[in-house]
């Protein structure tokens, strides 16, 4: 019996072309593990209504750890018109499976790394180590929504906060609500995660990324256990910033900053901007991480328009198969990845289009088993 069994889940779009480079590198490290491969996706929910089927469920719980390609998402009307006709008018709703999955397993952290690797091209500058903490099962993703807003919704909200009055006048039919749901517990978790994170590697500060001023309960609920976890960490600094300035230093000064800890929504955006200062999601991977079960995927979404052509930029990936490594224990072999993406980065002679060569996804995949 191999020593791992890994989930292998490829979903849709170029997720195939980057898996397959994954593998490449698994096999060439021979991590002892068994791969299974698992539905999710586009095609399951046209044919069968659900993008995230139970007997993928199923085998995620039976597996020590999950690799996931790319998911494409649509707005709730695109998704219906592409259901299979029968399965239309049955009042099916579209739910992201990456979001459900971190939800049903509570994969509470997601830890998006953005290191620029010496020698990228795109790198917005050379001496950039960010990495980001985002809470990962609520905050405006806890899929609390309403549209229309039920008269019985508006009245209790009303008597205990006479705020939404003024939108009465809007009729409730044209109201649309998402709650934004942050606990406690898991907004101390994340904190903590990122000062644990930045402690273990040496980090000097964790930056905070809400909207207090604002947002006063939930962000300020954040802001309040991220400065009682901070406590314990005197040799780590805790910086509080609101998200939308942060956008702005993040451009004016990237190389000031080290973890980033965020609620969902703010992390998912201050990722993307921390992708790009890195060379872009052909760069940046991430964990889904639980307290026993993790799903590895790479920052970037399906790109349809390249699926199948093994054209996109496999570092993402290698560099999630490398976070993965690490989260299994395999510490050699994950520094052994980083490594080796890092020289193939350095060398630039085998790359794909976005770093403005000509190699394919597997060709990348291959120059970096080579050098393991
Ligand atoms: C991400 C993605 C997902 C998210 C989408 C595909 C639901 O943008 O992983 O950052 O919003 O979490
Ligand atoms: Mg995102």
């Amino acid at each position: 019996m191999a020593k791992y069994k890994i989930a292998w889940l490829p979903g849709d779009g170029v997720g195939n072309d980057v898996m397959a480079a994954a593998r490449i590198v698994l096999d060439a490290l021979k991590l002892d593990a068994e791969y299974i491969h698992g539905d999710i996706g586009w095609e399951f929910w046209k044919t069968e209504g659900n993008p995230l089927p139970d007997r993928t469920i199923d085998l995620l719980k039976s597996t020590d750890a999950c690799l996931f390609g790319a998911i494409t998402s649509m707005p709730n009307e695109e998704a219906q018109s592409e259901l299979v006709p029968e399965l239309q008018a049955k009042g099916l709703i579209y739910s992201s499976p990456i979001v459900r999955l971190r939800q049903e397993f509570n994969l509470h952290t997601n830890l998006r790394p953005c290191k620029a690797f010496p020698g990228n091209p795109l790198n917005y500058r050379d001496d950039i180590d960010l990495v980001v903490f985002r809470e990962n099962t609520e905050d405006l993703y806890s899929g609390v929504e309403f549209h229309p807003l039920p008269q019985e919704v508006f009245e209790v909200i009303a008597k205990h906060n006479p705020k939404i009055k003024r939108f009465e006048k809007a009729g409730l039919e044209n109201i649309a609500v998402t709650l934004r749901i942050n606990t406690r517990q898991a907004s101390q978790n994340i904190v903590r995660q990122a000062f644990e994170y930045a402690k273990k590697h040496g980090y000097k500060t964790v930056t905070v990324v809400e909207k207090p001023n604002v947002l006063r309960e939930t962000s300020g609920l954040i802001l309040r256990e991220a400065r009682k976890v901070a406590e314990n960490y005197p040799d780590i600094d805790l910086w509080e910033t609101n998200i939308d300035a942060m956008c702005m230093w993040l451009l004016k000064n990237p190389q000031n900053y080290g973890v980033l800890v965020a609620s969902n929504m703010f992390g998912d955006i201050i990722s993307d901007l921390c992708a790009q200062l890195i060379g872009g999601l052909g760069f940046a991977s991430s964990g889904n991480i639980g307290d026993n079960y993790a799903v590895f995927e790479p920052t970037h979404g399906s790109a349809p328009k390249y699926a199948g052509q093994y054209k996109v930029n496999p570092m993402a990936m290698l560099l999630t198969v490398k976070l993965m490594l690490d989260w299994l224990g395999e510490i050699e072999m994950a520094q052994k990845v980083e490594h080796a993406v890092a020289t193939v980065i350095k060398e630039s002679q085998v790359k794909t289009y976005d770093v403005g060569g000509s190699s394919t996804t597997l060709e990348v995949a291959e120059e970096v088993a080579r050098k393991l």
